[in-house]
Formats: structure tokens, sequence, C-alpha cells
């Protein structure tokens, strides 16, 4: 068993705060500060830029991507860090077009994420072959895939709501219709049960400044199947997915494996806050976060309906079908989550009118949620959020 005791206490959690944005932006582990000191004085300082091969910055990449491929159910040796999600979106959806030669239409739902969408009609200008970008309802997406479709490009776990596709219905009926999938795991790494190799998915990609606690700006990673990778051909061709980088040869030559997916030169202190986190991942199984996670994301339902009859439940009711978050709609959303974050519980809100909260066993319990649910009920019913100070937008909401 997992103990959520010890994990708890590997993390800096501010005093009066009770944290429930661990779906935005982790909070910091206790030991990333001294890791990342370590690298800057030991490695940075010392070694300069013999670095890169005394200390191992090139194999960073790799080797925290194997770290990754355990928490989502990827076959070691093919995640790989880097980038940004948004940069591993266009990489893995240009290689899976690639892929259907003959095919024209990328598909994917309106409660995928808007820089997933953005980058996909990016790329499709930029092919300037004719490709569809079609944008259906979740519900729809299992009887839009068809054999006219080229790639099934869909966030698992909705940002907003927290609705859960079902990954291994969809990948199946994908792969009867020979469509490519690509599974963007923001929501999914970290906060449930993963299992891309059982699956059989195509593509991944994720973040680790969400549940995986890596910091503000951690870098994205992509996971490519075995049987694919060795035909993949990147289109976001940097020197660092070179087969031999180092030659600085004239013309493009992909690396051999999942290297061939990096881009260039990685952000070698990012991956070592990251690595503090995964310190403490390595602790933890996947099957009692997610256990724990539903036990508390219950509670919070039940204690925050009871209390607030004017919050609507945006998350599906049924856990099974919901990631780690529970999402309320509120008319005054905005300044209602403004006014809990200025009691200390902090959680955020999402247009239109969605407050969101991320529940993470990992340094949350039970006295914690109904410290929540105490200060949203207040909020609500005392009509905090009608204060002037909480209705002023800032710019990240
Ligand atoms: C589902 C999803 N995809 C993509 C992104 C974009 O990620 P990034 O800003 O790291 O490029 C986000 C950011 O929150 C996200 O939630």
């Amino acid at each position: 068993m997992t103990d959520f005791k010890a994990t708890r206490a590997m993390f800096h959690l501010p005093d009066g705060v009770t944290y429930l944005d661990g779906n935005s932006l982790g909070p910091l582990p206790r030991a990333a500060a001294a890791r990342m000191g370590r690298v800057m004085q030991d490695e940075w300082g010392e070694m300069l830029i013999t670095g890169w091969n005394k200390a191992g910055w090139m194999a960073q990449p790799g080797r925290v991507g194997d770290r990754i491929a355990r928490l989502i159910g990827a076959e070691p040796g093919y995640v790989v860090m880097g980038d940004t999600l948004s940069i591993k979106v266009y990489q893995a959806l240009a290689a899976a077009i690639e892929m259907r030669p003959e095919r024209r239409m990328v598909l994917t739902d309106s409660g995928n994420f808007p820089s997933d969408l953005y980058m996909a009609e990016g790329l499709i200008r930029a092919l300037d072959k004719g490709y569809e970008l079609r944008v259906v309802a979740p519900e729809d997406v299992e009887a839009a895939i068809t054999e006219e479709v080229a790639v099934l490009m869909l966030t698992q776990v909705d940002y907003r709501t927290g609705r859960m596709h079902d990954m291994a219905a969809l990948s199946a009926k994908a792969q009867d219709a020979g469509v490519v999938t690509v599974w963007d795991l923001a929501h999914s790494a970290g906060a449930v049960e993963v299992d891309l190799a059982g699956c059989n998915a195509d593509f991944a990609v994720g973040c680790t400044y969400k549940f995986l606690n890596g910091g503000p700006g951690a870098p994205a990673f992509i996971y490519v199947a075995p049987r694919h990778v060795e035909r993949t051909s990147p289109a976001l061709s940097g020197w660092l997915g070179h087969a031999a980088p180092f030659a600085f040869e004239q013309s493009y030559r992909a690396g051999s494996g999942i290297e061939r997916m990096r881009v260039g030169t990685p952000p070698v202190l990012a991956m070592a806050a990251l690595e503090a986190s995964l310190d403490i991942w390595d602790q933890v199984k996947m099957a009692d976060v997610r256990a724990r996670q539903i036990a508390l994301s219950e509670a919070f339902i039940a204690q925050v309906e009871a209390a607030c009859p004017g919050l609507t439940l945006a998350s599906p009711r049924d856990p099974l079908q919901r990631g780690s978050q529970v999402s309320f709609r509120c008319e005054h959303g905005y300044a209602a989550m403004q006014a809990c974050i200025a009691q200390g519980v902090i959680g955020d809100f999402r247009a239109p009118d969605i407050m969101r909260f991320g529940i993470t066993p990992l340094y949350l319990g039970d006295e914690d949620i109904a410290r929540a649910a105490g200060v949203i009920a207040c909020v609500i019913n005392d009509r905090l959020w009608d204060r002037p100070e909480y209705k002023t937008r800032a710019n990240v909401t």
C-alpha cells in the first residue's frame, strides 16, 4: 500500500492553504530545491560544458522518460522528454498523419484542449493537402470513427469537467478502422491508471507540471508505440533527434527509436526539479492513487452538494468516468473562486462558469476535503463572491 502520509510530508504546502489545483500546477516537492541546487553547483558550476557527458545530461530525456513510462503503462524505452506539450502534440499528430497518407481527416472532440486544436489547425495549414479537422461532441466520438479518418486525436480526461474517455474501447474501434490514435495525457498522467501498451495506443503526449509536480514550465513527454517508432518520420527534425548529432551532417537522418522525437537542447535544470518529484512517484502505486482519489472525490462531491444546492456538478457522477478533478458550474464562478482563494482554498476557474478542483491524494487527505467544502459553502451561501475585489479578472484564471 502507498503511504500517503509519507508522500504528503514530501511536499511543501504553505501554511493556511488547502491546495486543490494540482491538476494545473502541482506543489513543490521539498527535495526539489536542493536537487536543483546540486545540479547547478556541482554539475553546471563545476563541470561546465563537460556536464553533458560527465553528469549524463544528454541521456536525461530518455532516463526521465522511462520513469514516466511506468506511470502511463508504456514500455520502457519508448517515452522521451522535451519541449512543451503543444509542441509534442504537433509532433505526434504530424507523425500519425503520415502513417495514413491516403486519408484526409483528423477526428477530435469539442472537449479537447484548445492548444491541441490550434496545433492541428496549424499543421493542416502547413501541410496544405486538404486535411479536415473534424470536431464532434465527446459522446459522438465513437460513432465518428470510420475508415475515412486518418487520426483520432483526443485528450483522455476533459480539462474542464474531468470526463474521461474509455481509452481501451476507442483505441480498439480505431484500430479496427485503421485509424491511428494520438492521446493527450495532460490530465491523466499521475491522475488515473493509464495502460498505453495494453490499449495498443499509437502515440501519446503529456505534460509534467500538473499531477506529476515537475514545476512551472516542466518539460513534456512523448510516447511512440514500439511497433511504429522506427518508421516514424519526425516533422520537427531537430539536431538532437538526428542519428549522429555531433557529426553535424548537412541533412537530417532520424535517430534510432524514441530518440528521434527529441528536437533541441534538453531543459536540464527543469528536469532536475522533475526528478525530485519522480523520486516521490517511485514510491507510489497508481492503483492506490486512483482508489484514494475516488474516495476523496466522492466525499468532496457529497459535502459540497449537501451544503450548496446552488452549485451544479459539471463532472460525471460515476467516478469511473471521471479523472482526478471535480468541477462545479456556478454562475459567479470566477468571483466565487477568488473568494475561496482568499480563504486559503485554491482551485481554479475555466470559462464560462466552471469551478475546478483537483483531488490529489499524494498530498490531500480527508481533513483538506472537509475544510475545502466548508469554505466553498461559506463563499456561496454567505455570498462572499459578491464583493468587488473578487470580480476583476487576472490574466491567468
Ligand atoms: C490537455 C492539454 N493539452 C495541451 C496543453 C498545452 O500544454 P503546454 O502549455 O505545455 O504546451 C494543456 C495545458 O494545460 C492541456 O491541458
